[in-house]
């Protein structure tokens, strides 16, 4: 009998863990969504996930062989349940067809279950919770579903002259953040968008990349609305360094190549080194080939930086957008990411969105957002001078930041 309960403890525990596969995948690709997209790495993802869930269907049925036989453990109900909606997803990933949309909203179903039974287990009772957190989780995710690709999309011909915002409105639900955004972009130029924090910015770049559309207005590069392009087409033409760096529990090798899983070793160092990212990765005991844990948490804020911008690098696109972080630095990271912005900068269309007076000064024009427009158009000595709400920006946030790096 005690033989028979190790067993049990064991396949359970197994079951155990490859739930807990499936949902750090899960969350590392639900928050990581705009990664995944904007790298169209869908497929890679899906192909990822499924072997995951076939990990955890395995260990599923090896568990159920005893469940029978010993009192019912409430984990092994959210094992077998998990299980069956693991089975059911990736039945449906095996029939085929299943877009990235839908392996979004499928991914979200899996996470909603998962944080039911978690609860469920922890708490007893705690199913209203979990549902409350479903919903908000689906209502983002429907919301992002609506960009669809036209039926007779084309593919974007490499960028060559403007990116060009038009009477651009947007909303979330009924709440206008973008109110009529015209802006444009040469190519080669440096952008900086700054603006209180809420203002829009991160949804107006968002934009670019048609992770929401325009409610009215339009966004055009050279000329020609966005939303005539496959997705994957004008996403690859698009870097994206986001406000809050999303790494992988993958090594940094996997973190860097990311949407390049041909690019070779010599080329991933080569991105590592011009982000100032090699020394710290070769201090780490196994190099690139260190597997980060929890998304990166052991790293400090600057080195994810310096990752995420060594996967910028890598992938190249001529258009990129730079979503700084709010979080400040300390001074020594602060230069060595700033070292690495530059080379990122270099040669390419930019929108930087700057809460840090050193990037604002980078760019060749600083525009300023607020009450869902664009209120001020100019260099920094021109927007100083002009004495209006830039020059009351800087006096907040950004002023600390360079007093304290004078
Ligand atoms: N997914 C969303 N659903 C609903 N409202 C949202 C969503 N994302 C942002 N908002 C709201 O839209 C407004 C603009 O948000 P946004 O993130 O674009 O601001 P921001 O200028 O980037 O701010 P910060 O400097 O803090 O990053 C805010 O009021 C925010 O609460
Ligand atoms: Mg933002």
């Amino acid at each position: 009998a005690v033989r028979f309960s190790r067993k049990v403890k064991r396949s359970t525990w197994d079951s155990q863990s490859r739930m807990a596969d499936v949902a750090n995948r899960l969350q590392a690709t639900i928050i990581g969504r705009r990664v995944v997209r904007s790298f169209n790495t869908e497929q890679f993802e899906i192909g990822r996930f499924q072997q995951v869930l076939q990990g955890l269907v395995r260990a599923d049925l090896k568990a159920l062989k005893y469940i029978a036989l010993t009192p019912p453990v409430i984990e092994i109900i959210g094992a077998l349940a998990m299980g069956s909606v693991a089975a059911f997803a990736g039945w449906r990933i095996a029939a085929g067809g299943l877009d990235p949309g839908d392996f979004v909203a499928a991914l979200a179903a899996m996470y909603w279950m998962y944080t039911i039974l978690k609860r469920f287990a922890r708490f007893g009772n705690d199913l209203t919770r979990g549902a409350i957190a479903a919903e908000r989780v689906f209502a983002i995710l429907d919301r992002e579903r609506e960009v669809v690709e036209a039926a007779d999309a084309m593919i974007m011909p490499p960028f060559s002259r403007e990116i060009r915002f038009r009477n651009a409105h947007f909303s979330y639900g009924g709440n206008p953040v973008l109110c009529g955004i015209d802006l444009t972009l040469k190519r080669g130029e440096k952008v900086a968008l700054v603006g209180a924090s809420g203002a829009g910015k991160t949804t107006l770049v968002n934009l670019m990349p048609r992770f929401y559309d325009v409610d009215t207005g339009t966004v055009e590069i050279d000329g020609v609305d966005i939303r005539r392009f496959t997705l994957a087409s004008l996403r690859a033409q698009i870097g994206l360094v986001s406000q809050e760096v999303i790494l992988f529990n993958d090594s940094l090798h996997a973190n860097i190549a990311y949407g390049c899983p041909r690019a070779s070793l010599a080329q991933v160092v080569a991105a590592a080194r011009a982000a100032h990212a090699h020394e710290f990765i070769m201090a780490l005991p196994e190099g690139y080939e260190t597997v980060l844990q929890e998304g990166g948490q052991s790293l400090s804020a600057g080195q994810r930086q310096r990752v995420a911008i060594a996967r910028a690098l890598l992938k190249d696109a001529p258009v990129l957008i730079l979503d700084e972080a709010t979080s400040a630095l300390d001074s020594q990271h602060e230069s060595l990411v700033q070292a690495a912005l530059d080379v990122l900068l270099r040669e390419r269309t930019a929108i930087i969105i700057a809460h840090r007076l050193a990037t604002v000064r980078a760019a060749d024009r600083i525009v300023v957002l607020e009450n869902g427009l664009i209120v001020e158009d100019g260099t920094h000595d021109q927007l100083l001078a002009r004495g209006g709400v830039y020059t009351r920006l800087h006096r907040l946030p950004m002023d600390t930041a360079t007093s304290r790096h004078p």
